[in-house]
């Protein structure tokens, strides 16, 4: 199908180019930032703080678990020799808590800003009610457990809000640009998010789950294309299964004989989020590492044979194209559409304004 001008959104919203696949993160373009990561006391937020402790950066990390964050922070300075490591105590669903956490981050960076925010913190369904209306027995249903939502979403939000308060704030810094050097670009403006595969496809028995997901999918989806205007860069990534805490005995079996991801490829692609100041506007999906090939029709196959050609690939671009070749549907909707405005023309649109104003100034629909 052609590819219609009106589509070409990328240029206008700043999406950079796709990954480059072969290109690992340059840890050095790291060191001097300060990131600050919700949920950072286990799993994929330890392994952050792992490596860009490592690669010289302020690493503040907020979670619940104040016992394991404090430790791991000790431990991580100890191992790293980097002094520039805090843990402050953080529910992220609560709003007071993750402004002070905010408040803290600023007060300990040494420049005073924020570069990086991290919305990591997440948990899987503690109770899928809702899947589960048999169990409901007597004449008043009890409501349903909405746990995960209020960390996995509200909890989201408001890291989004606090990181678009603080992230144009930051000393120094210049609104997120694709093509500047990132060797001299030290302040930076960026905000990632965590999703899930969950947030793509759907998890029978972890509906909650997967629905505060796609919010999430849908929230960087939507930020991606105005967040540029704060100066900011959004980028998304969706994980597979990884083997870190938050899968449970149940999920483990469940998955058993399948395969599984590593930490450290989440770890890889966070790192080269963060380090590179140029990519703004893409999302990865992050699995197990496997030996792939394209074949000619290019879809991706698993290369079964030790001495048959192929690539390593853990971590796959991900709603790459959509701004220049939207879903069929999505397409020719919004083809319709655009031709109802075209034909309304200019008398269309001031009998609509007249209408609105005659509607009132009212800003909500409430
Ligand atoms: N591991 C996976 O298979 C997988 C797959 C897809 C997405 N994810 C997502 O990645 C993110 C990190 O998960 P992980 O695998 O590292 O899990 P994890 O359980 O190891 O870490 C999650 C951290 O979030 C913290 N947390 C929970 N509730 C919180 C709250 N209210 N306020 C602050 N912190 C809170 C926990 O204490 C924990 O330290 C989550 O958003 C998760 O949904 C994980």
């Amino acid at each position: 199908m052609p590819r219609a001008a009106a589509y070409s959104l990328e240029a206008a919203v700043r999406q950079s180019p796709p990954l480059d696949a072969n290109n690992a993160a340059d840890d050095a373009w790291v060191r001097d930032k300060t990131i600050v990561i919700t949920g950072g006391a286990s799993g994929f937020g330890a392994g952050y703080l792992k490596r860009w402790a490592a690669a010289g950066a302020t690493v503040v990390i907020g979670d619940i678990n104040v016992k394991k964050g404090d430790q791991l922070v000790r431990d991580v300075k100890k191992e790293t020799g980097n002094p520039n490591l805090h843990f402050f105590h953080c529910d992220v669903t609560d709003w007071q808590s993750q402004v002070q956490f905010f408040k803290d981050a600023v007060k300990v960076s040494p420049h005073g800003g924020i570069d990086t925010v991290v919305a990591n913190a997440g948990i899987t369904d503690p109770d899928p009610t809702i899947e589960k209306p048999e169990d409901l027995d007597g004449p008043n249903p009890p409501p349903p457990n909405l746990a995960v939502l209020d960390v996995n979403l509200k909890g989201v939000l408001y890291t989004t809000h606090l990181a678009l308060f603080y992230l144009p704030r930051n000393p120094d810094s210049t609104p997120a640009n694709p093509n500047c050097d990132p060797s001299q670009t030290h302040r930076d403006r960026h905000l990632l998010l965590l999703s899930s595969m969950a947030g793509i496809w759907p998890i029978p028995a972890q509906t909650l789950y997967a629905t505060s997901k796609h919010a999430v999918v849908g929230l960087y989806r939507n930020l991606r294309s105005s967040c540029f205007m704060h100066g900011v860069r959004i980028n998304l990534i969706c994980p597979y299964f990884i083997d870190t805490p938050i899968v449970t005995t149940a999920g483990r079996m469940v998955l058993a004989g399948g395969a599984v991801g590593k930490a450290e490829h989440v770890v890889e692609a966070a790192t080269r989020f963060v380090a590179d100041p140029r990519i703004a506007g893409r999302a990865v999906f992050v699995g197990p590492k496997l030996k792939v090939a394209q074949n000619a029709d290019g879809e991706w196959n698993l290369v079964e044979r030790e001495e048959d050609a192929g690539e390593q690939r853990a971590i796959w671009e991900l709603y790459a194209h959509d701004f220049e070749d939207s879903e069929l549907f999505t397409r020719n909707v919004i083809r319709i559409m655009n031709r109802v405005t075209e034909i309304r023309g200019w008398a269309g649109w001031l009998q609509d304004m007249i209408k609105a104003i005659k509607h009132g100034f009212r800003m909500t629909s409430l």
